[in-house]
């Protein structure tokens, strides 16, 4: 079987742990960047072994060159519509004009086939790419990991151990909330890569943990008494947003503006993995919540 897979975006945060953990389960790895990316990010990568191809995204006959031969496209890319739509786009393709049969899209996110447009601007940039690549002649695999659990520490009211407080959103405390840390996502991606036979989803979280369950966790860890606050209906918080969005076009140029910080917090209690596709590759070593959580 051809083990030689091509990941785009490799000097990124998933991206580099993607091709470490490609590396890992014996694969040959090109990575994929661009002219301008800082030689020092892939010195490490090449060091690895990984094979570092540099091109201008724009260059169709370059990024065929570099998609020839692989068995599988990951894309770890990160941006906006010039990213996810653009680049992703000439990304596809470059893969489908040199002939390669699969296809992994920088998806990584919560079930946004399951969210109407305008509810999360970043999801929406994925549905339109999908649009395309749903027509093209290529396998395409998207990995669905729900937040990665980075977010738990970034002093969102979700889970703060500050003020000892889980705050939650809808009417239902006990809601499972899909986490998988950036490690789990990148070994399972990688599997799922020399898997010539995956499905158009695959559905993975490291823990489902629900904000009743939070505060449990965080009393535990913090020795402490933590509080629940309910922050309102789903339908107040999806409105709010948008007025949040309208008041400040200026986000529309950021990846990660307030409002969308609170669109993807909207989107972690509208949909769940169900089933879970965990245990597709058993060797996956899963992290549990007390593992995140005593961290932070
Ligand atoms: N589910 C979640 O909670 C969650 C949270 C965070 C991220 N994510 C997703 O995970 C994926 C990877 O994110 P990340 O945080 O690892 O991103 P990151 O660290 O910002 O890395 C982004 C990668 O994309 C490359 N890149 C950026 N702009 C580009 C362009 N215009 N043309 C070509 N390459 C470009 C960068 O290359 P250079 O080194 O050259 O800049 C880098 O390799 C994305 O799909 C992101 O949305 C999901």
């Amino acid at each position: 079987m051809n083990k030689k897979i091509l990941v785009a975006g490799a000097t990124g945060n998933l991206g580099e742990r993607i091709v470490k953990a490609l590396i890992k389960r014996g694969a040959e790895v090109r990575i994929l960047n661009r002219k301008e990316t800082d030689p020092a990010k892939t010195k490490k990568l090449t060091e690895l072994g990984a094979e570092v191809i540099a091109v201008n995204m724009s260059d169709t006959q370059g990024l065929k060159l570099a998609c020839q031969g692989v068995s599988c496209v990951v894309s770890a890319l990160a941006g906006l519509h010039d990213v996810i739509v653009d680049s992703q786009t000439l990304l596809l393709d470059a893969a489908i004009a040199a002939g390669i049969p699969r296809f992994i899209p920088s998806d990584f996110a919560s079930d946004f086939t399951k969210i109407p447009e305008g509810e999360n601007r970043n999801f929406d940039l994925r549905k339109e790419f999908h649009k395309y690549l749903d027509k093209s002649p290529i396998a395409a695999t998207s990995i669905l990991n729900g937040a990665f659990t980075d977010i738990l520490s970034y002093k969102t009211p979700l889970y703060n151990p500050n003020d000892c407080s889980v705050a939650y959103w809808g009417d239902n405390p006990d809601w499972k909330i899909d986490f998988s840390t950036m490690d789990n996502t990148a070994d399972y991606t990688a599997a799922a890569a020399l898997d010539s036979a995956t499905p158009k989803i695959l559905r993975i979280a490291s823990f489902q943990i629900s904000p009743n369950e939070l505060i449990a966790i965080g009393e535990e860890v913090k020795k402490t008494s933590f509080n629940l606050v309910p922050m309102g209906s789903l339908e107040e918080f999806s409105a709010s947003n948008k007025r949040e969005r309208a008041a400040h076009p200026e986000g529309e140029k950021e990846m990660y503006p307030n409002w969308q910080v609170n669109q993807y917090l909207y989107s972690m209690f509208s949909v769940q993995n169900q089933p879970l596709d965990n245990n597709r590759y058993p060797d996956v070593q899963w992290t549990s919540a007390i593992e995140v959580i005593s961290k932070i």
